[in-house]
Formats: structure tokens, sequence, C-alpha cells
């Protein structure tokens, strides 16, 4: 398709994965969007110039400083795809609103930390900012929540949204090894970056559940206000017996609204084997959105990588074409409130716990009398052998249970002479 139109020119921050992805992508489909218009990549922005990359960058003017390249006169809009919550891509984002020029990012950090105030600065100025790509890279899960659901009243998200951590569960199961092992594969092979900490922390997957659920329930994104547990603690030993229970472990994402107050969550959590999401595996990333009048929906595709994510921005960089307008974060945001963070001492699950006891006489009973005087309830029992090395290791799952008394009996247990470790205490997933 051509057209007398010219065309949009967008100033690409960031020439990593995700920049490269969408040069070639730009390269080869500059007339992708159903408008008419076609879209060119006119200045580029990185920290090394002279590094060899995958893509041709000379047809493109070089910006070192991507703040310069946000406030140029040679560009419509700005795709910010460096990263991280502060410095540069902030710098580059607000500069571009201030110079009210439409920013497309797939900066789940940013926004998940300072989304409220650059989307309050974007509707001020009637410029968009749009951010399909920062959740669940080409998957829509952003234009789902924003404009599928708006005439839902949504209840819940949840599911799993990094693939790191989701590759690493899969193949400590696959393949037996320990998390060390499996991690230290999976960044020889580029599937984990040398410094893991954002996504086996739990905190790349915060972000993106603090956006998820902002979009949900119609708040401001709240990074501070979720609660992050990763996936350091698991071990072989809790996969194998998890799934001789009959479950999976997984990083789960949560946003669950209950009346005023929400609960925003990430942790590790066992999800039966027949379960949609026990079976995404690998990189995968799937959720399941629940709402009071379209109940639920599951939606499960890559979360990364170049191309799926390329095609993100691309769907972003369309809607700016077409002219689509909406709040960025489902209302206006100078009418958005945090979510208020439930408490966590009135939530309940079901929970499994593993331990190592010493085999003697009496000790599994002063453990089930631990639960009992918390007031929780024994769903099953497992007690593995102890082959000689005097250290029997059992495992139980519990009936629903308030968190916090299952936390006491833990405690309680801990304490125990025959107990030889913390016991190991993982949600089971109420999905
Ligand atoms: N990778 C994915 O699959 C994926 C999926 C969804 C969302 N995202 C998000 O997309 C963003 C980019 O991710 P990525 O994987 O493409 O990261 P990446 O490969 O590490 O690329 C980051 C880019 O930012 C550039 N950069 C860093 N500091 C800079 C500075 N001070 N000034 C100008 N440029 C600078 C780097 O320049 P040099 O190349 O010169 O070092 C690099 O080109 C992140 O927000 C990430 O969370 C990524």
């Amino acid at each position: 398709m051509t057209s007398s139109m010219p065309p949009l020119r967008v100033g690409l921050a960031g020439v990593g994965v995700v920049g490269q992805g969408l040069v070639r992508f730009l390269e080869a489909s500059p007339d992708f969007a159903p408008a008419g218009r076609s879209v060119v990549i006119t200045g580029v922005s990185g920290r090394r110039r002279d590094l060899k990359r995958d893509v041709d960058l000379a047809p493109y003017a070089w910006f070192d400083d991507a703040v310069t390249l946000a406030k140029s006169p040679d560009i419509d809009v700005l795709v910010e795809v460096i990263g991280g919550a502060e410095g540069v891509a902030r710098h580059a984002v607000e500069a571009a609103i201030t110079a009210n020029k439409p920013v497309v990012t797939a900066n789940k950090a940013l926004l998940a930390v300072h989304g409220r105030t650059l989307a309050e600065m974007a509707e001020a100025r009637g410029v968009a900012l749009l951010f399909e790509a920062a959740v669940m890279g080409g998957t829509p899960a952003v234009k789902m929540l924003r404009e599928g659901l708006v005439g839902d009243d949504v209840t819940q998200v949840a599911g799993i949204l990094n693939g790191t951590c989701n590759f690493i569960l899969s193949e400590m199961e696959r393949s037996g090894k320990s998390f060390a092992d499996v991690l230290a594969d999976a960044q020889a092979r580029g599937f984990a970056e040398a410094d893991p900490t954002t996504d086996i922390g739990g905190f790349d997957a915060g972000h993106k559940i603090a956006l998820l659920g902002a979009l949900a329930f119609g708040c401001a994104p709240h990074f501070a206000g979720v609660e992050v547990q990763g996936i350091e603690q698991v071990e072989l030993i809790d996969i194998r017996l998890a799934h001789d229970l009959g479950y999976r472990i997984k990083l789960i994402a949560e946003a669950r609204r209950d009346g005023a107050s929400a609960t925003v969550r990430v942790g590790p959590a066992l999800v039966p084997l027949d379960h949609p999401l026990a079976q995404a595996g690998g990189a995968l990333n799937a959720v399941f959105i629940e709402g009071a009048r379209i109940g639920r929906i599951f939606l499960q595709g890559p979360g990364a990588g170049a191309g799926p994510t390329a095609a993100a921005v691309a769907a972003d960089l369309a809607d700016l074409l077409t002219g689509a307008r909406r709040p960025v974060f489902q209302r206006q945001a100078r009418t958005l409130q945090p979510l208020s963070a439930d408490r966590a001492a009135t939530r309940n699950t079901a929970a499994y716990l593993r331990m190592r006891v010493q085999d003697r006489p009496g000790v599994i009973a002063a453990v089930t009398d631990a639960l009992a005087r918390a007031d929780v309830s024994i769903d099953s029992f497992l007690q593995r052998s102890a082959q000689n090395s005097g250290l029997v290791p059992i495992v139980l799952t519990t009936h629903v249970a308030s968190e916090h008394a299952i936390a006491h009996a833990v405690d309680e247990i801990a304490a125990l002479d025959a107990v030889v470790e913390r016991p190991r205490f993982i949600r089971i997933a109420k999905i």
C-alpha cells in the first residue's frame, strides 16, 4: 500500500534485543499499519555506537543521548526500549512527552514505578503513551484489559508473567538438575541475563502484574505495594514432591480484588497438574482473567523475544496512526488511586509444607499438633524413607486456612528440636 501521507518518523531509543527486532520489522514492513501511512525509523540511540550489531544502523541518524533524540524535530514518536525505572529511559520519555510527542515503550519497570505521573503528563498534553510490549511481549494482554474488557468488572488476573523463571522451573523438572545448575545453563544459552536478579527475584513479574492490576481495576500502578517473592528458594525436592502430590510449581503473579482492597503479589505456588497454567511450559507466559460479566479468559503466548515484542510495539504504532485514543490506564490518570493493599492477616490459602525431621518417635505427632493448635487441618500427608540418613522428608498439604495461622504453625514447627531446617511453605494457587 502506498500513500501520499508523509511517513510516521520513529526515534528509536535502545537498539538491543527489542530495538533491533523493530529495525528488522520496519525495514521489512514499513506499510504494516492499516492506516495508509508508512512507518520509518529516522534516528536511533544506544550506549555504544561502535558495537557490532545484527542490524545495520548506518542508514539512521545516531544520537549518543536519548534525550536529544526524544526532542529531535526529525521524529514524530519516541519508541523507548532501553529499560529501567530511572535514568536515561525515564528522562527520554519525559522529554518526548514534554515536547508533545507520543511515546511507545516496552519498559514495564518505568511504568510500574512512574506510570501514573507519566500518564498524567501525557494526558495533560493530549499525547499517547502506549505500552503493549511491556507485558507478555507479543501476547496482547494490555489491549485486552484496557480495551476489550472495559465493559467488564475484572476481579482477578493471575498467571505466569516471567518466561525466564518458567523456563528454569520447567527445566529443573525435566532435567532433574538443581536451580543453580539450570540457571547457569540458561545464562550460557542467553535465556537468562548475566545479572538474573530482576527475573528470578520476581521483580520483573512484579512490574508486570502492577500494570495488569492497574488496567484491570482502573487504579494507578504501584510497584512498591506488590508483595514479591522469587524462585531462588525452590528446590528440586519440592518440584518432585509437588509432582507426586499432583501439582507443578510455577511463579504466579496475581492481582485479586476484594471490594475496595486488593492483593497484588508474585511468588512460587503449586498449580494442579491438569490446570492450563501448569501446562504452560518453557518460556511461555499465560494468564487467567476473571470478569464478573464475561467469566474466565485464558491467554497464553510468547512473553519475550525480539520478533514478538517488536510486533507488540508495532501494534502500538498502528494505534497512533489510526488515532485510537484512550487514557493510559483505562481511566483519566489524575483520578487514579493506588490499590489499597490487602492485609496478609486476613488472607486464606491452602499450603504445601515440606520439612526434614529426625527419625524418632513422636516427631510427626508434634508437627500435626502444632498445625492443629493453629487451626490448620491437614489434607494430605506423605512421608519418605529415611534411607539410613536418619532424616525423614515429610510433605503435607493443608486445607484452606488463614495464611497468618499457617505461618505461625511453621514458626512453631521450625522451633521443634527434631526439625532440622525451617519447613518450606509454598501456597497452593487458587486460580
Ligand atoms: N527482551 C525482550 O524480549 C523484552 C520483552 C518485553 C519487554 N522488554 C523490555 O524492553 C526494554 C529493552 O529490552 P532489551 O531486551 O531490548 O534490552 P537490551 O538488549 O539490554 O537493550 C537495551 C538497549 O538500551 C541501550 N542503552 C542502555 N543504556 C543507554 C543509554 N544510557 N543511552 C542510550 N541507550 C542506552 C543499550 O545500548 P547498547 O546496545 O549500545 O549497549 C541497548 O541497545 C526493557 O524495558 C525490557 O524490559 C524486553
